[in-house]
């Protein structure tokens, strides 16, 4: 049977007091709503539903992809009554599931696990035990251990209340069977709401089977109210990745103090010290070595290549056997390839630094294509920017690059060129040559070291210092 899956997201989040949405918070750097959807997608789906309301068109507008339909909830009657704003497009042969929007540790297997419970004719929900589920609806079961109802925290008596089996919100029921409950839901209940959770007793007197499933873990199943539960969840997101890392075989100094967020693909025996923090799309090969408080986002890194401590990678390439950092920055477009060395306050951007090539201090290279084996030397700084344009630099193989260069771009730097030390290159350098631009030294006998100023002496010379009023025509 195909199956739709509804993503009830109309609720208001009060308890956030925040302006964004509750499903645009971010877990992990994105919106709870895209976690539920990626979720949502591993099921191959024929279609996705998003019931939405408050803040709605910044929920729609944050989830522009094709695949999703959105249906309106203007007034939030419940549970019930979202689902039903999403039914007239759901066909009576489809099965459908339903998720919330504000539930974002779901995984995949547990909702297939909960699907082929259901097959096609069954209602099955998603239940969970938890040793205090105050606030949550409870699975009623009779002697026979079979659900009959579930009840609201609002609507249940002492003994129904010590009931530890809770409802999830997640169920999978067939479409047509779903609709006719639907219809009949009344809100005659303490919250003057159309219940989702009542189609259980309906189902019931169809004689339809009814079944829970507790979820293999309460972490899964958390959702978030307020910015404390937000909070629990990002650091049991990280437990959960981190976990994820340390089974593929990712050596890991603590795991308390890793952050993953977002994808992460590493090889054989990778690093990875404290305080490092992954997000975005991460591959990292074999050996790799992450040192201690390096941030890395959308990053790719050969094997055996080497990060020192505080290093911040962000769109960067990097080849095999290189050393970055420590204290490097690694701007998007920044590209190393194998054996290249970048050292402590070097940031590069939209840079290519070749094999074997070394730029290990305190140097800026911007739009630069550097060749193999070239050596830049500290303080050296490409001037790609006139305040208006950006231009490119271009260092041939071998070149040797003095401390203290400024290269004003559009530049071209020859193969084995060489360029003295405190030069300030306006023209491109030939190949194989030493190009030095540099005013003469000269040492003055005549000269004596500053004495301490006397107090008119001092107003005198700032006086001297200043402006004159009329610009001058130099
Ligand atoms: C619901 C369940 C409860 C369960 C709990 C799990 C019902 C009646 N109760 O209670 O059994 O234990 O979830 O967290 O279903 N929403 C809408 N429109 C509405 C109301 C809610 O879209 O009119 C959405 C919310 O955005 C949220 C989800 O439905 O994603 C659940 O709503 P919430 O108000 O949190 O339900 P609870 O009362 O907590
Ligand atoms: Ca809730």
């Amino acid at each position: 049977m195909p199956l739709s899956i509804v993503i009830l997201a109309a609720g208001q989040g009060k308890r956030m007091k925040s302006d964004l949405p509750k499903v645009l918070q971010p877990l992990a750097r994105r919106p709870l709503l895209a976690h539920v959807l990626d979720c949502a997608r591993a099921l191959s789906p024929e279609a996705i539903h998003i019931v939405y309301g408050h803040g709605g068109e910044q929920v729609r507008t944050a989830f522009p992809e094709a695949d999703l339909s959105w249906a309106l909830q203007a007034e939030q009657l419940g549970t019930g009554h979202a689902l039903m704003q999403a039914m007239p497009a759901i066909p009576d042969d489809h099965r459908v599931l339903v998720l919330y929007g504000d539930v974002p540790l779901l995984q995949p297997a547990t909702l297939e696990s909960l699907l082929a419970r259901a097959g096609d004719d069954a209602l099955v929900l998603l239940s969970v035990l938890l040793d205090d589920p105050t606030g949550y609806g409870r699975v009623l079961r009779d002697n026979a251990g079979s659900v009959y109802r579930i009840v609201e925290q609002k609507d249940a008596n002492r003994k129904e209340l010590a009931v530890r089996e809770a409802n999830t919100g997640v169920l999978v029921a067939p479409a047509a069977a779903l609709r006719g409950w639907l219809a009949r839901l009344s809100n005659e209940n303490s919250q003057r709401e159309y219940y989702l959770t009542d189609v259980i007793t309906l189902a019931v007197r169809d004689g339809v089977r009814v079944e829970a499933v507790p979820a293999p873990t309460a972490a899964e199943v958390l959702g978030v109210n307020d910015r404390l539960q937000l909070a629990e969840l990002e650091s049991e997101y990280r437990r959960m990745r981190v976990r994820a890392l340390l089974q593929e075989g990712v050596s890991v100094a603590d795991p308390t103090r890793l952050d993953v967020r977002g994808e992460v693909a590493c090889g054989r025996d990778v690093q990875l010290d404290v305080n490092v923090v992954l997000e975005g799309r991460v591959v990292l090969g074999d050996r790799v070595v992450v040192g201690v408080g390096c941030v890395l986002r959308d990053v790719s890194i050969a094997a055996d290549t080497v990060l020192q401590p505080y290093s911040v990678l962000d769109g960067a390439v990097i080849g095999a056997r290189c050393v970055v950092g420590p204290f490097a920055r690694l701007r998007p477009g920044s590209v190393l390839l194998d054996d290249a060395h970048v050292g402590n306050f070097v940031e590069l951007k939209n840079t290519t630094l070749g094999v074997g090539s070394k730029a290990n201090h305190l140097t800026y290279l911007g739009d630069a294509r550097i060749g193999s084996r070239v050596n830049v030397g500290a303080g050296t700084i490409t001037c790609n920017y006139d305040g208006v344009n950006k231009w490119p630099t271009t260092i041939g193989d071998g070149a040797f690059i003095g401390s203290g260069s400024m290269l004003v771009a559009p530049l071209t730097i020859g193969p084995k060129a060489t360029i003295g030390a405190g030069s300030t290159l306006t023209k491109s350098a030939p190949p194989d040559t030493l190009t030095v631009e540099r005013s003469k030294q000269i040492s003055l006998r005549v000269w004596r070291r500053p004495h301490k100023a006397t107090a008119e002496e001092r107003d005198a010379r700032i006086e001297q210092a200043r402006l004159p009023a009329e610009p001058s025509s130099e």
